[in-house]
């Protein structure tokens, strides 16, 4: 096993249910094993992660131990769970339980991201609740977390506890896993945007997310990208305080458990025992937890639909139908069991005979020997979710098949599909193709069964729940590596801010559109606040500082906005310098020959790109596109830059591509080159840049040795930003005001 990061550590995983269920029957409490592909994938990995790892207290697992606990049996619970289970249980109240699992969890993620919008509840009151039980793990975590652990929080139910963590204790590494899909933009946006954007941010607090699938993980990539306006760069997310990499990691199954099952003699018992109740008959299979995502009664459908079509199967052929109790009290759930009972009870009436019921229903949870007989003697398994994450019970049938007969039917809207694409695969609205799909499993020759099964389960023994797990462990153990080639930590600021206080003669060059103005306020450069001109007032109030303000603006209206500071000002991006109460002077060449051309251009991509419009300066003109969609206007700007470059072959001048604007001005002009006439001046012991890293390249390479450069907002390159936006900004330069004249303001 390849985990070098948690040698000192432990690994502590945190979910909503513990692999264990506490029940309290007449005040005796009793532990029975939970169910559920979640619990069981990480058990697996856990067992052989304690064999690989055998020093005492390898791992914890903090969780709801699946029932409310009455106070006087906590404390009972809580030494029980550590010392049998090792873990640590979260006491959740009823009510806790109905607003956050029943509800927020399972009446508004569970069916918007599993693409039923019409099942989804927009309860303000289960959000609340949500944010407070994952406030609740958060602190339950703090009481076990030691310097040295790694945190890997599971699913839907905690997508804001890494965010919660890292605030708290940014020092540990924390990963996510997402077991249930991650929908499209389209879908995610249904949220109010307050939650939205909240799960977004919660999420990108981990490390390392990780995903079932290539298209959850873009899915997840395009919300942050439209959401929050943060780009990716091959998956990785540039955020002020660290990097988050979102990954695709399919969850396998224990795959040698499963092979090993279905030739065990207790598996064989079972066997035999079905044979003799289902002898002559051909069998199908499909077993399900009760779940309305999982197709239930489109595949009835498609098996009422072959019946009908080909008589040549009534009477021979048996549809074991077993749905796994769930969610018990939830009304979708509620309908679903007895819409799923009518349609068997049609079925069995029209097609069935004395000798023959066509659908056999079972409504029970089953224990492992029992399902393996079922697997292991069942020709076909029809696995049809209409949306599934991932679905294991796919990878279970095929893994069973020790002789590699049988035939797997699966729905392509199952993450599964991605991996075993040998299966039949479905659509699962089309009963047509249901149906069809059924008979050619059933005539499928053995050889091509075997050829089939045969890739299949190579691929579920190569990737088996250990190595799923245990790739995605690795990889959070490298991130806290690769954060550190990001570039300074946080406590840079201090360290920033303790050699201003000591510094004699400073120079602040703080870019005004990127640092000052809050991003929605930034396409159509406004004025300041009072706010912020109180505080420019402070730092340049103090004799020892030149603030030197740069803006995209133009010289009346930065005259305007800044006429009673005593500030140096750079305008137009370079083109113009004024120092304090001296003249404007232009920084560059002040040919505008090219001006009319080019604006035609720029005028023509403008109308193809909805949401942008073109701003003609003195000395330039620019092409804004921050309102635009960004996948359009990424293309139509790439393209625009191409052809700007052939058009510009001959004529002196430079574009510029910003953060979702692009520039045409004067070559050799610069907020750079502008900058020179104070970075030039030696006295200065501190120099201090601040902006975003899209249009400062400039600024930011003509800093002399030993200054500092801050950015704000999301990074370009792989980089990391040290401000997520203006508001972190105003804090910093707040706390070097603070240091004015060596005296202390009040914030
Ligand atoms: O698919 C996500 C999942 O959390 C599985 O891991 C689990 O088997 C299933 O949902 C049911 O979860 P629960 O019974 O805890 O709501």
């Amino acid at each position: 096993m390849n985990i070098h990061l948690i040698e000192n550590g432990r690994l502590i995983i945190v979910s909503n249910r513990l692999p264990f269920t506490v029940r309290l029957v007449e005040d005796q409490i009793t532990f029975d094993e939970s169910a559920g592909g979640l619990v069981t994938g990480l058990s697996t990995f856990l067992d052989s992660y304690k064999y690989h790892f055998p020093k005492q207290e390898a791992h914890v697992w903090l969780g709801w131990p699946g029932s409310t606990i009455p106070d006087e049996f906590k404390d009972q619970v809580r030494a029980r769970a550590m010392a049998e289970c090792g873990s640590y249980p979260v006491f959740l109240s009823h009510s806790d339980m109905e607003q956050f699992y029943w509800g927020f969890c399972n009446k508004t993620i569970w069916p918007l991201f599993h693409y039923f919008p019409s099942y989804t509840s927009y309860e303000e009151e289960f959000w609340q609740t949500y944010q407070q039980v994952n406030q609740k793990f958060c602190d339950a975590l703090l009481e076990v977390l030691k310097p040295q652990d790694v945190v890997w929080v599971q699913d839907y139910h905690l997508m804001l506890l890494p965010r919660m963590l890292r605030d708290k204790v940014p020092q540990i590494p924390v990963g996510f896993f997402l077991h249930i899909p991650f929908p499209s933009f389209e879908i995610f946006r249904l949220l109010p945007p307050r939650w939205r954007r909240d799960l977004l941010e919660g999420l990108l607090g981990a490390d390392l997310v990780g995903f079932h699938t290539y298209e959850y993980t873009q899915h997840f990539l395009q919300s942050v990208l439209r959401i929050l306006g943060q780009e990716h760069q091959m998956g990785y997310v540039a955020l002020p305080d660290h990097v988050s990499k979102i990954e695709t990691y399919p969850m396998g199954i224990d795959f040698k458990k499963f092979f090993e099952t279905s030739i065990a003699p207790e598996t064989q018992l079972e066997r035999e025992k079905l044979k003799q109740s289902l002898a002559g008959f051909r069998t199908v299979l499909s077993i399900d937890r009760l779940d309305y995502s999982k197709g239930i009664l489109n595949r009835l459908e498609g098996f009422e639909l072959l019946l009908d079509t080909y008589p040549e199967y009534r009477g021979k052929l048996i549809l074991i139908l077993v749905v796994v109790p769930s969610r018990i009290g939830v009304l979708h759930y509620e309908l679903m069991k007895r819409q799923i009972e009518e349609l068997v009870g049609r079925i069995n009436g029209k097609f069935g005979s004395i000798g023959w019921t066509p659908v056999i229903y079972q409504y029970r949870h089953l224990s492992l020997y029992p399902l393996s007989a079922l697997y292991g003697m069942s020709e076909v398994a029809m696995v049809t979710p209409l949306r599934d994450g991932m679905n294991l019970i796919a990878k279970e049938y095929v893994s069973s098949r020790t002789d590699r007969t049988g035939v797997l039917i699966l729905s392509e809207m199952a993450g599964a599909a991605k991996e075993l694409g040998e299966a039949i695969i479905v659509n699962p609205n089309d009963r047509r193709e249901l149906a069809n799909a059924l008979k050619e499993a059933l005539e499928m020759p053995r050889e091509e069964q075997e050829r089939r099964n045969a890739i299949m389960q190579e691929r579920l023994r190569r990737y088996d729940v250990v190595r799923w797990a245990t790739d995605f462990v690795s990889q959070l153990g490298q991130m806290r590596g690769i954060q550190e080639q990001y570039g300074e930590k946080p406590p840079v600021i201090k360290h920033i801010a303790e050699k201003y206080s000591q510094a004699g003669k400073r120079l602040l060059l703080i870019d005004y559109d990127s640092a000052l103005l809050p991003a929605e306020r930034r396409p159509h450069l406004t004025a300041p606040p009072e706010t912020s001109l109180n505080l420019l007032q402070r730092l340049a109030a103090d004799h020892r500082n030149s603030v030197v303000l740069i803006s995209g603006a133009q010289k009346p209206a930065l005259e305007q906005w800044f006429r009673n500071l005593p500030v140096g000002m750079i305008a137009e991006n370079g083109m113009w310098v004024r120092e304090h109460e001296a003249e404007w002077q232009a920084a560059g060449s002040q040919n505008k020959s090219w001006k009319e051309s080019l604006l035609n251009v720029l005028l023509q991509y403008a109308d193809r790109i909805p949401g942008s419009f073109v701003e003609e300066k003195e000395h330039s003109i620019t092409l804004q596109y921050w309102a635009a969609d960004p996948d359009q206007s990424r293309n139509l700007a790439s393209e625009l830059m191409d052809n700007l470059v052939h058009f510009t072959a001959n004529i002196d001048v430079q574009i510029s591509q910003g953060y979702k604007v692009l520039e045409i001005r004067n070559a050799g002009v610069n907020k750079g080159r502008a900058a020179n006439r104070w970075l030039s001046n030696p006295e200065y012991s501190f120099i201090l840049a601040v902006g975003d890293d899209w249009t400062n390249d400039d600024l930011f390479r003509s800093l002399p040795p030993g200054a500092y450069c801050l950015r704000v907002g999301s990074a370009r390159q792989r980089g990391r930003s040290d401000f997520r936006n203006s508001d972190e900004v105003y804090t910093f330069l707040r706390l070097l005001a603070n240091f004015n004249c060596g005296v202390r303001h009040p914030n």
